[in-house]
């Protein structure tokens, strides 16, 4: 790392006494107070009252009939990938998943707690380019998955960084292949989508809907997750698999695998607490993406877009990337990285480095999961077909991956909703001193 306190370009910016946070708790006062009540009347277990009033809230809230707490936003996933596997395929045997045999299109640029669940269930992922108008899976990269495999009658797609993906078309062309959505909402809770015309949460628009109350999430309960549906099957199978698949005999009895999903009453205490101020933190989080795009208009860099015309993110990470031509060079091995300062240009882990220098916390995009040691050779389609294979020695270009450009271009900015204007004003600086 450089010593960016000797470096000329960084000369009178101080470092932050108290550090600035990626995305972290924003407690308000009533978490106390309903996981206080939770402790006082000994409702310490996976029921209780918050339990009931959380699963109300954030159904209303999303608009589904059902939420199902959970403990978090991956036991969520696995559960909703699961039931689309019976659904799809019938229930399996006790030591297979549902999903053996069959593959399973993903989103590729995003956390790998959205497509793991696939393999839980012994399926394999087929993972899906991105597109760079909302950074999430490309429909059209989806028409040619489909043209290549055909069978595939399940997709797992996500709303990255709070953006919703193009789920009208995403929509259509499962619609047109008989295929289910499981939608990973877990990072885009509040996040408004257009679907046919009509408002939308995300949450509510896939066939099996997840979203997470991990600590660094709009909301949070510490931990914690949900399930979303309309089917009152669906709510109570999820009911009954996340509390170890208990059948209705006096004694532990059991006809299907079960797991200890369920979320605890003291977490969804917390949750309890926050849901009120949920509008308040995406005001705050658009306040911060606003203050970016604007101090960063003047440097070859685009903050992370979003369809004004069909969405509205709740912008829980602000993001930006480099402009081809302004990026140094840099390199990336499986675990350490190598970049040049160049001048008039910058790099995301220059910028990561310094920002981190100056105590505060961004982070790279994501990884795409085709480029996942452990998900290294399952298949990857773009645009142009199978992503896999497509360079040749003796032929010039090498076919889109846009998922690698983001990650390779991109990173996340400090986004959290306590940071002062001032202090984002001095991460504005270190931005625009990297590029010197
Ligand atoms: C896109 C995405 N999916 C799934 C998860 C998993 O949620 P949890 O951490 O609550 O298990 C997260 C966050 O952690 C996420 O960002």
């Amino acid at each position: 790392m450089n010593n960016f306190f000797n470096d000329p370009r960084f000369a009178g910016i101080e470092p932050f006494e108290k550090k600035i946070w990626l995305s972290s708790p924003t407690m308000h006062g009533d978490e106390q107070k309903w996981t206080d009540e939770a402790i006082q009347t000994n409702w310490v277990s996976t029921v209780g009252a918050n339990i009931n009033e959380v699963e109300k809230m954030i159904a209303e809230y999303i608009g589904v009939k059902y939420a199902v707490a959970l403990s978090c936003g991956t036991s969520a996933l696995h559960l909703a990938t699961k039931l689309a596997g019976e659904r799809l395929y019938g229930q399996a045997k006790p030591t297979q998943g549902t999903l053996q045999g069959h593959k399973v299109f993903c989103s590729d640029c995003t956390f790998d707690a959205s497509i793991n669940p696939v393999a839980y269930e012994d399926g394999e992922a087929v993972f899906i380019d991105t597109e760079y108008e909302t950074w999430n899976m490309c429909p059209e990269a989806l028409a040619k998955a489909f043209e290549m495999y055909p069978d595939v009658r399940l997709v797992v797609v996500a709303h990255l960084y709070g953006t919703p993906g193009k789920m009208n078309e995403i929509k259509a062309i499962c619609d047109q292949h008989n295929a289910l959505i499981v939608e990973d909402a877990a990072e885009s809770l509040g996040a408004k989508y257009k679907l046919n015309g009509q408002w939308v949460e995300t949450g509510a628009i896939g066939n099996y809907n997840c979203i997470s109350f991990n600590g660094n999430k709009i909301i949070t309960g510490s931990a914690g997750g949900m399930f979303l549906t309309d089917s009152i099957e669906d709510a109570n199978k999820v009911r009954k698999w996340s509390t170890q698949s208990r059948e209705n005999a006096p004694w532990y009895q059991h006809e299907e695998i079960g797991y200890n999903y369920r979320m605890s009453n003291i977490i969804a205490g917390v949750i309890r607490g926050q849901m009120p101020y949920l509008e308040e933190h995406i005001a705050q989080k658009r306040a911060i993406w606003e203050r970016y795009e604007k101090g960063l208009r003047d440097l070859p860099v685009k903050m992370n877009p979003w369809d004004r015309d069909n969405s509205i993110p709740n912008f829980w990470l602000s993001c930006m990337i480099i402009d081809e031509d302004a990026m140094a060079p840099m390199v990336r091995g499986e675990q350490d990285y190598l970049y040049k300062s160049e001048s008039g240009k910058s790099t995301p882990h220059e910028i990561l480095d310094a920002i981190a220098a100056f105590n505060a916390e961004g982070r790279p995009i994501w990884k795409p999961m085709h480029m996942q040691p452990i998900y290294r050779m399952n298949p990857f389609v773009t645009v142009e077909g199978n992503g896999r294979g497509h360079t040749n020695a003796y032929i010039n270009g090498s076919g889109a991956d846009v998922g690698a450009d983001i990650f390779q271009r991109g990173l996340c900015l400090p986004s959290d909703n306590k940071m002062m204007e001032a202090q984002q004003e001095r991460i504005i600086d270190i931005i625009h001193s990297c590029f010197l």
